[in-house]
């Protein structure tokens, strides 16, 4: 990205018009250097309004993420943390999977940002400056990565009492760890691992959290998708967001490290959509298998009472609908 993009882009976050003039005098540079530096904006999908004789705006006023503002959410929990906050970034996973040797325990990065992100199954995470939430926080075990099957249910239990902690109600888990809101999708995490299978391992935890979506952002998700604008009536502050998510995962993961996936095990089940309900189940082998789901296992497979008998499935390439 250009240099100037993001500082220019800062000044425009108020969402009001600022002229070409104004900017240029504020970065010192001439008004073809912010043009170009704002064509770089719309490259990657930033919307950018500009009108003769008025200048340039954002569509909307933008919070960005700021670390002085999540560390005072996250109040005492900060000490125990490392917090980076990037302008912009490809993914916050790759760019801790790709520094997951030197990156210290308990690192948050958090991008503006992020142009490429990645989900599960292969699939792509799309969001957008100010439309979405964007993190990863790197956890060392001291156990190995075979008993880390439950981590990921584990993390969604943290997304789920910081959504309570913000007086957002209505929000569920769907196997293994979506977040939806009226059976569309909020949130999702994705978590990599490294390390040998009897320990130590680390963990990457990437969450991704709809903010407020552009429309042209939500054609390109193939999915019912959600936002918390649209969940909520009031403005959520990202920061504040990122704050208690972070407060919640330490306590979930301290939790996690000492008795496994089984000490979140219930609360998990009473935020499951599907609890109890007749679901497909889509295999990556193009099968779909029918079933009512009994409950979630200790290591994190889902039990699914099936023509068959019970049956357990492990999440990875598994595809949880309802009928
Ligand atoms: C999914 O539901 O498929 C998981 C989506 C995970 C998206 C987050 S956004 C932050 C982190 N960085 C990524 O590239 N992906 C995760």
């Amino acid at each position: 990205m250009n240099a100037l993009t993001f500082p220019i882009l800062r000044l425009l976050a108020d969402g009001k018009f600022h002229s070409g003039e104004e900017i240029a005098r504020h970065f010192s540079v001439s008004r073809t250097t912010v043009w170009n530096a704002l064509q770089h904006a719309e490259q990657m999908d930033i919307e950018v309004f500009s009108v003769q004789g008025r200048g340039y705006k954002l569509p909307q006023p933008v919070t960005l993420l700021d670390e002085q503002s999540i560390l005072n959410t996250l109040d005492k929990y900060g000490a125990s943390l490392h917090l980076e906050v990037h302008d912009h970034l490809a993914s916050t996973n790759s760019y801790l999977m790709q520094n997951i040797s030197v990156a210290k325990h308990a690192t948050c990065v958090a991008a503006n940002l992020q142009t490429s992100g990645r989900g599960r199954r292969g699939r792509s995470w799309h969001a957008g400056l100010g439309a979405s939430l964007t993190f990863s926080l790197l956890w060392r075990f001291q156990c190995g990565a075979s008993a880390l099957s439950g981590l990921s249910l584990a993390t969604g239990v943290a997304l789920i009492r910081s959504l309570h902690e913000l007086g957002i109600t209505g929000s569920q888990l769907k196997w293994p760890n979506d977040v939806l809101i009226n059976q569309q999708k909020l949130a999702g995490i994705l978590i990599e691992l490294q390390g040998d299978m009897e320990g130590p391992s680390t963990a990457v935890i990437g969450m991704g959290i709809n903010l407020n979506l552009p429309d042209s952002l939500k054609q390109q998700i193939d999915q019912p998708v959600t936002d918390l604008a649209s969940a909520i009536n009031s403005e959520i502050n990202p920061n504040q967001l990122l704050g208690t998510l972070l407060k919640h995962l330490t306590d979930v993961l301290a939790v996690f490290e000492q008795g496994g996936f089984a000490a979140l095990r219930e609360e998990w089940s009473q935020h499951h959509a599907y609890h109890e309900q007749t679901v497909r189940m889509l295999m990556p082998d193009g099968r779909e298998i029918h079933g009512i789901v009994q409950d979630v296992a200790e290591d994190g497979s889902l039990l699914i009472t099936t023509a068959d008998g019970l049956q357990r499935f492990m999440s990875g390439e598994i595809s949880l609908r309802g009928l």
